[in-house]
């Protein structure tokens, strides 16, 4: 697998992703989406769309605030239970996330000990500061929210959301009267998101400010095994690191999601349903079936939220790593929220309930690190490395490229880029040799590289080239929209055209 730092490299030079505020030395955790980043990034969010809700009878999406009042994260649990351990070290001062620092120089797993219990194993296994080699403190906790205050008013205290899923449950009411729907029905949302990591690391893996695409559906607590499409999904394999393979360090077993579900190991048929639906989703995105598998959370990692929790994993250079959380919520939130606001949470269907959640919660950073680097191609023969996107998330499209830069060819090459531009992700470059430009091209995973050449003026033809193959095909300029359609349904070159070389 390609080293990340030469992603990172690439990311940055081409326009995919940007440390935020270098020019100011940066701040820690913190990325923006460069031209390249912020298409491949809109395209992501639709396929999702396209995929979890469109696809789907009775999944609303709204688009709540990030900034939450305080009140919100008393009753979801965050303010208390959102934690961290922490240690200081005597000398330098530099701040670690205790549990890690342990995991990295003990090799004990010890997510969801207490800070007293983790103070003990630093002190036992002589944990020492990673930089300066000298002692830590003990360990206390801290809260990943943070915090603001809204207004000139001192004490009104709100918090940047550390979840999308809390703006859904806050105006749960107002969606079910305004939608009318009945259960089963789904609330998604995408948007911002902020945790104040300890230590954020691995590029785009662990930030401070990042995006979610999350669905919380609402189930009727009697009804967890009557989804509709199970039967679509039924007989599905899934790649399940079970409890008890994790603790003998085995490996995942292969299950249908029908027999996840029968066996007790996935809690209900909606976790599965959306547990298969995930896995298809991310091989669309380019992710092989063998760099993905779920992982039952081990009930000293599990949120304070959840009853029971299934991590779709990827295969990253430096390991696996959760991308998906599944989180079978139950009636915590809305239950939590009735008690708190005094506002009744319950819904009529025959009799009064109040709905169980199952929550599918996707991280689009950490998802598109995953693009990329699967997505990455080193080749020699061709000179130069690119990116195999598949056709609906590669930030282009189509370059458009006068062969050269005379005798009109530039002109109509610009008349036919304004044209596709309007439909297509399309750019125009006419600097350097051709064979630089596809090159270039490729090197961002434009999906075909258009030339305009000599013939064009004669039969009013372009040559086409798919990234893929480099081979190429000349079609009529009227038959473009068309053929490029094509493409972006994943249609192969040579069905669309006859191949000239
Ligand atoms: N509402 C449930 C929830 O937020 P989570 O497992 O804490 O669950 C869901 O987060 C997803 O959000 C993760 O699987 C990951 O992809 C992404 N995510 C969480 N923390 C992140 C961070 N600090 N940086 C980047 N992505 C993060």
């Amino acid at each position: 697998m390609v080293d990340i730092a030469i992603i990172e490299q690439i990311a940055k030079k081409r326009g995919f992703i940007y440390p935020s505020s270098e020019i100011y030395g940066g701040l820690s955790g913190f990325f923006d989406f460069g031209h390249l980043g912020t298409l491949m990034k809109n395209k992501i969010e639709n396929l999702w769309r396209e995929f979890f809700i469109k696809s789907e009878e009775n999944i609303f999406e709204i688009s709540s605030r990030t900034i939450v009042p305080e009140a919100v994260w008393e009753a979801s649990g965050h303010l208390k239970d959102f934690v961290d351990p922490i240690t200081q070290c005597q000398k330098c001062k530099s701040m670690f996330r205790a549990d890690t620092l342990i995991e990295e120089q003990t090799g004990k797993f010890v997510e969801g000990l207490n800070a007293k219990e983790l103070t003990d194993i630093i002190k036992k296994e002589n944990v020492k500061c990673p930089k300066c080699k000298s002692s830590l403190n003990e360990v206390r906790v801290f809260n990943l929210m943070l915090k603001t205050v809204v207004g000139p008013v001192e004490g009104n205290v709100a918090y940047l959301r550390p979840e999308t899923a809390q703006g859904i449950f806050t105006n749960f009411n107002f969606i079910a009267k305004s939608t009318r729907a009945k259960l089963p029905f789904g609330v998604a949302q995408l948007g911002i998101s902020y945790r104040n990591e300890i230590s954020p690391r691995q590029w785009i893996i662990r930030l401070r400010e990042f995006n979610q695409m999350e669905i919380e559906m609402f189930v009727h607590p009697k009804r967890l095994n009557e989804c509709p499409k199970f039967s679509e999904v039924a007989n599905k394999k899934i790649k399940l690191f079970t409890r008890e393979e994790q603790k003998k360090d085995g490996k995942p077993i292969e299950i249908t999601a029908e027999d996840a579900v029968k066996k007790g190991i996935i809690p209900n048929q909606w976790m599965a349903y959306f547990i298969v639906k995930e896995l298809e989703w991310y091989q669309k995105l380019g992710i092989p079936l063998e760099a993905l598998r779920h992982r039952h959370m081990l009930p000293e990692e599990t949120p304070h939220y959840s009853k029971g929790n299934f991590d779709m994993e990827i295969k990253f250079d430096f390991g696996w790593k959760e991308v998906v959380g599944n989180a079978y919520r139950t009636d915590f939130d809305l239950t939590s929220h009735s008690k708190k606001s005094g506002k009744d949470m319950s819904l009529m269907e025959e009799e009064k309930v109040i709905p169980h959640v199952i929550e599918p919660s996707f991280g689009l950073e950490r998802t598109l690190y995953g693009i990329l680097l699967h997505c990455f191609v080193e080749d020699k023969e061709r000179g130069w490395d690119w990116f195999k996107f598949p056709p609906k998330i590669a930030p282009y499209t189509v370059g458009v490229f006068p062969l050269v830069n005379k005798d009109g060819l530039n002109e109509k090459a610009k008349e036919i880029y304004e044209i596709l531009k309007k439909q297509f992700d399309a750019f125009f470059d006419d600097s350097g040799s051709l064979g630089r430009r596809y090159a270039r091209a490729d090197e961002i995973g434009t999906l075909v590289s258009l030339t305009v050449d000599y013939q064009t003026s004669e039969d009013d033809t372009v040559t086409l080239r798919d990234r893929d193959t480099t081979r190429q095909i000349r079609v009529k300029i009227d038959e473009l929209e068309g053929i490029i359609l094509g493409i972006l349904k994943g249609k192969k070159l040579e069905e669309l055209g006859k191949l000239i070389n």
